[in-house]
């Protein structure tokens, strides 16, 4: 690792950066709140979205579970339901299990030690420092990738930062940075100028309060730093959906198994058939068991983190074995993947669908 250009903690790095955030801080509602139950909220839906996406749902949960025990008490396919769009329902899973710990375990006050946060699902180094760091003042240094992206650049890092000993190095990096008297302050200061300034792309280094010492800056590699290794390649997954509609009802099935989407409703489906339309309409009439051909009704792609999905969607009237039936009015309340929500309200099937 290189030579560090700020080694205690009063550094020029946190003293500019801490006047800066005072001036530059966006005014967001989980920076005026000490309540760790609003900030590992509003951290659990960051890591899924950006600020502005992510605002909606944070006031939506706030104001439905205003305290950990009435987010404890939902049910999930409630959870699920408010969660829809954010993608990756995993965490949403692990969000109300950590909940349901932080009440039957810690009588509903949340751990106030990074020690004790990272024993909740969910919750990793980097949130358990976020929440130990803003809602308690723990001097603990949090990494994100802004946080990464800032400290690279800063310092002239240039290993990977996301394989080998690169997460481990940019943690050592930020906690050498870390002002250990405004430890939360500090940390979301850097975060916000990750974001706000110090920008994957296009950083604005002349109006940045770290470019004096910054080495990136100096050299002129903001533009090569930070390195990656590239991410898994993706993934092409195709999927076929059959909706079958029946005196007002429409088939549907809840994915159970431990893959994409596991809990949220979607149609029956066939995976992996022929890129021919007339091939894979074929087979789902002959697995299916029906007299007619499927009708086409439209596809969609969908990007995941390593997988692309191609849709494609088919519509019959003949009644399916071993899948429920839905009414169309109650297809609002459940929970469906983004893409099919999307796909039912583009199709306007609702109660005065008729096929
Ligand atoms: N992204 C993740 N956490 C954040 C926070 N607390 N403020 C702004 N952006 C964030």
């Amino acid at each position: 690792m290189g030579k560090l250009h700020a080694e205690k903690n009063t550094s020029p790095f946190a003293t500019a950066l801490a006047e800066w955030f005072r001036a530059a801080a966006r005014d967001l509602p989980w920076r005026r709140t000490r309540d760790p139950y609003r900030i590992w909220l509003s951290e659990i839906i960051l890591q899924q979205t950006r600020v502005e996406q992510g605002l909606p749902y944070y006031e939506k949960f706030v104001e439905r579970y205003p305290t950990v025990k009435h987010l404890a008490l939902a049910p999930d396919d409630e959870i699920f339901r408010l969660w829809e769009g954010l993608g990756y329902y995993r965490r949403a899973q692990n969000m109300l299990r950590a909940a349901r710990i932080v009440v039957e375990k810690y009588a509903g006050r949340f751990p106030s030690s990074y020690d004790e946060l990272l024993k909740l699902p969910g919750i990793g180094p980097y949130t358990a420092a976020a929440v130990a760091s803003f809602a308690f003042d723990e001097a603990v240094a949090v990494v994100d990738g802004n946080v990464a992206r800032v400290l690279a650049r800063f310092s002239g890092y240039a290993g990977a930062i996301n394989t080998g000993s690169g997460p481990k190095d940019l943690q050592a990096l930020a906690d050498r940075f870390l002002d250990r008297r405004h430890p939360g302050r500090h940390n979301q200061a850097v975060m916000e100028l990750g974001a706000l300034i110090c920008t994957p792309r296009n950083p604005r280094c002349e109006i940045c309060p770290l470019k004096t010492g910054c080495r990136a800056y100096a050299e002129g590699r903001t533009g090569e730093l930070p390195v990656k290794k590239a991410a898994r390649p993706v993934q092409n997954r195709r999927m076929d959906y059959l909706l079958s509609i029946k005196d007002g009802r429409l088939s549907v099935q809840k994915r159970t198994a431990n893959d994409i989407w596991q809990n949220l409703y979607q149609f029956p489906l066939l995976e992996g058939l022929p890129e021919s339309r007339q091939q894979a309409a074929r087979r789902l009439q002959m697995e299916f068991g029906l007299k007619k051909i499927p009708v086409w009704a439209g596809e969609a792609t969908h990007l995941l983190t390593h997988r692309r999905l191609l849709l494609r969607f088919w519509m019959t009237a003949e009644k399916l074995d071993g899948y429920e039936y839905v009414p169309l009015d109650r297809l609002e309340g459940l929970s469906f993947p983004i893409v099919l929500r999307r796909f039912l309200a583009g199709k306007k099937i609702s109660p005065n669908f008729e096929f």
